[in-house]
């Protein structure tokens, strides 16, 4: 083999469409763009590393099954981004565009050797132990009976329904089931209100794992875009007329990625548009309690203040407490929870108790260890800006007021191009196309501020050179990457 090809494993033309799975989505319009998107998030995730080399086109073309011309087209396009290297003979493999990063010094990261600014999602807070610890003492009174509880372990569905209630918006126990996550709780959403060929209404940019949630059952993302300032409600309103979606997914508490929060106002307009279009709306607030500037007590009234009947809401500890609780929740209307639990039980019969209880522990008296979450966010916020601020000075961004991260407008459309060549200097990125419906948003970049203070400076530090070496001007070329292909 020539010495500049990698010595990487091969992957087999069949493991390759399996890790595709589902590219060929529905309502795809430009298919060699789906392939080399589906392509390029594998590589970005690392289950295709550096150095895999890829089945021959012809191998491809059949396995998938598609036209030569489009598995030749995806690899172009590949090609052309420095994510796959060719040569005759030896056929292709998995590379990063590193032919710039000389500038990118070699030192290690403060105290990780991997910064994963690709979740959201930070650790647990200091009170999750001492509730297991609580906890362990009744917990032979549960291990007397049977441990399952489609709807939810009594004491936590009990809590979580005074909280609503203490946030304005009357809630009894029956109106909720406890779920494995908030991501469990939409799925079970999903199910309940579309099938395969239906339309879902989604802000665009929105929540990856949502739109994949969608994807998942079928059913066709339709998306609206946000504006500079939040909704488009006279776009959402029209939408809901033209394309007739089955419900819609929002998160109108600090949206995930773009941290905007609908007003009372705003809220209200939605409802009645809602209303009229006769949708479902299901709201996820899995960062409502995450409110950096405020106190979640005095937010905007909640979604279901404005349309009960028409909102399932959807809630989660992972943000607020830890995401390895994996709890999560709904809010409904007691028809809608007796059919959610019909929907139920044919995919899981009840969430671990032990952890239900630990959640109920700290519901108990929830303010303090949500004052700590908050505090220790908004420092770590101001810590990322103000290395942003240094360290990335053409980006744009807005001070986030709540959530955990920070929607970044790059200064050219780089985002997934940095994001492959962070991942060789030990960050790990979601690039703005993980947040579109079908993919775009290589202008921006989510930045978490979920990691402490020094570990955020140092990251951010590397990004900032790592964003030179991409859009500096000896940038990788095409003909630097490409070569004729066999
Ligand atoms: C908007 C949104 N919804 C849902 C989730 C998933 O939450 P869970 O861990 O409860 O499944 C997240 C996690 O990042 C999120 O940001």
């Amino acid at each position: 083999m020539n010495s500049d090809v990698p010595p990487g494993g091969r992957i087999s033309g069949f493991s390759l469409a399996r890790l595709l799975g589902e590219w060929r989505r529905r309502g795809a319009r430009h298919g060699s763009a789906d392939l080399a998107a589906a392509i390029r998030m594998l590589v970005l995730d690392g289950r295709l590393p550096a150095g895999t080399r890829l089945p021959a086109e012809r191998e491809l073309a059949e396995v998938l099954p598609v036209s030569r011309t489009m598995i030749t087209a995806a690899l172009d396009q590949l090609r052309s981004e420095g994510l796959v290297a060719s040569r005759r003979g030896a056929g292709s493999w998995i590379s990063l565009p590193t032919g710039t990063l000389g500038v990118v010094p070699d030192t290690p990261l403060v105290g990780h050797s991997m910064v994963d600014f690709a979740r959201a999602a930070p650790p647990a807070l200091p009170g999750v132990l001492a509730a297991f610890d609580q906890v362990r003492r009744y917990l032979p009174d549960h291990l007397a009976d049977h441990g399952y509880y489609e709807h939810g372990v009594p004491e936590l569905r009990a809590r979580i329904a005074d909280r609503y209630t203490a946030r304005g918006l009357p809630t009894s126990p029956d109106q909720i089931v406890v779920t494995s996550g908030a991501q469990h709780a939409l799925a079970l959403a999903l199910r309940l209100f579309t099938g395969p060929g239906d339309r879902v209404l989604v802000e665009q940019p929105s929540y990856p794992n949502a739109l994949d949630a969608i994807k998942a059952v079928s059913a066709i993302p339709v998306p609206v875009g946000m504006t500079d300032t939040g909704w488009d409600l006279p776009g959402i309103a029209a939408a809901l007329r033209q394309a007739a979606p089955r419900m819609a997914y929002v998160v109108v508490d600090f949206h995930n990625p773009t941290a905007h929060r609908l007003d009372a106002e705003g809220r209200a307009e939605l409802a009645d548009t809602a209303r009229r279009a006769r949708t479902p709306l299901v709201v996820d607030e899995t960062v409502v309690e995450l409110d950096l500037d405020g106190d979640p007590l005095d937010g905007p009234p909640p979604m279901a203040t404005f349309a009960d009947d028409l909102v399932v809401t959807l809630g989660s500890a992972s943000k607020s407490h830890w995401g390895g609780l994996r709890i999560g929740w709904i809010r409904a209307s007691a028809e809608i929870v007796h059919r959610l639990i019909s929907t139920r039980t044919a995919l899981d019969l009840g969430s671990a108790v032990v952890e239900q209880l630990v959640l109920a522990e700290l519901l108990a008296d929830p303010e303090p260890g949500l004052r700590e979450r908050r505090a220790q966010l908004a420092a770590q916020r101001d810590v990322l800006l103000e290395g942003l601020r240094e360290h990335c000075p053409t980006w744009r961004f807005r001070r986030p007021q709540g959530g955990l991260s920070v929607w970044c407008e790059l200064d050219a459309p780089v985002s997934t191009r940095i994001a492959v060549v962070a991942q060789n200097h030990g960050i790990r990125l979601a690039p703005g196309s993980r947040f579109g419906a079908h993919g775009g948003f290589e202008r921006w970049l989510r930045l978490p501020f979920v990691q402490p203070p020094d570990v955020l400076r140092d990251a951010v530090r590397r990004l900032g050179l790592v964003a030179a070496s991409v859009t500096g001007p000896a940038m990788p070329t095409d003909a630097d990457l490409t070569v004729p292909v066999a």
